[in-house]
């Protein structure tokens, strides 16, 4: 008689954190470690936040505008976004996005699209400043390492993604970090996974939690501090084509620098430190990884 040997893949829960008027809470104080740790966390989404709207616009943005000009929920492959240093990208991967910076949503984006960008926003930077105490960032210097990130001064776009299950042979999305500080990842279903004590391990989707990255940015800042923060390397192996489940999607925002500005790191004494301008680090991380930079930026 044989013994069936069912290998189970090895699945990650990653730690969990709410926002509550305003600040960022983690389940426990080992969750906030673990999360700095891995670069990962989940973030509760706030009862009055619907995302039904962006998750279906991750549906229809790519294809063909059938209202006319005026039509924001379609034919943004074909648009062009004269405003954008980002747009329409049809990549190497699975992935088809639309990437547009936060002053452009109104523009270019269905109005109920718009609402639960912004209120994705708001949660974001809230989240960000809890991921600045639980590391130890100074309130002082925040303002100066993120742009102006309270006052949207800073970069902040939303990607919205459609993996193209029918592409076969290619990979969902690509290893790779973010860039700046932080991304909160809205998605419908399973397929994330992060390089864990050097192992790619696919992560356990949490109901009702939108996922974070933290990036490079804030690798780079908290390098040399008591409490460094990862920046989390992750990505979506291929997807098949299933006649049943529709393509995955995901749409998330972004926050980091401007590409006008420098990366800033604390030396071993706590002084801050101009470390790299942003846009040469985008490009040289570009190269390595063997895309192409933003034409546009
Ligand atoms: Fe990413």
């Amino acid at each position: 008689m044989t013994t069936d040997v069912v290998e189970e893949e090895a699945h990650l829960t990653l730690p969990a954190a709410t926002v509550e008027a305003g600040r960022l809470r983690f389940a426990s104080p080992g969750d906030a470690d673990q999360a700095l740790r891995l670069g990962a966390f989940n973030l509760a989404v706030p009862e009055d936040l619907d995302v039904s709207a962006g998750l279906a616009f991750c549906r229809t943005f790519y294809q063909p505008a059938t209202g006319g000009p005026g039509d924001r929920h379609r034919g943004h492959r074909e648009h062009g976004h004269p405003e954008s240093k980002l747009g329409y990208e049809d990549r190497p991967d699975q992935v088809e996005q639309l990437q547009l910076e936060s002053f452009l949503w109104q523009r270019y984006l269905p109005d109920e699209v718009t609402a639960v960008l912004r209120r994705m926003r708001e949660l974001t930077l809230d989240t960000l400043y809890g991921v600045f105490d639980a590391a130890g960032i100074p309130e002082e210097d925040r303002e100066l390492v993120t742009g102006g990130a309270r006052q949207d001064t800073g970069l902040c776009y939303t990607t919205v993604n459609h993996y193209r299950t029918g592409l076969s042979d290619r990979a969902g999305i690509v290893e790779h970090s973010d860039s700046g500080f932080i991304t909160t990842i809205c998605t419908d279903q399973p397929g994330y996974e992060i390089l864990h004590e050097g192992r790619w391990t696919p992560v356990r989707e949490r109901a009702g939690h939108f996922t974070v990255n933290l990036g490079d940015a804030f690798r780079v800042l908290t390098r040399k501090l008591p409490r460094p923060v990862t920046a989390v390397y992750h990505r979506v192996p291929e997807l098949p084509s299933d006649a049943d489940t529709p393509d995955r999607s995901s749409f998330t925002i972004y926050m980091g620098p401007r590409y006008d500005m420098f990366l800033y790191q604390y030396d071993t004494e706590g002084r801050l430190r101009r470390f790299q301008d942003f846009r040469a680090f985008s490009v040289e991380k570009a190269g390595k990884l063997g895309y192409e930079f933003h034409s546009r930026v």
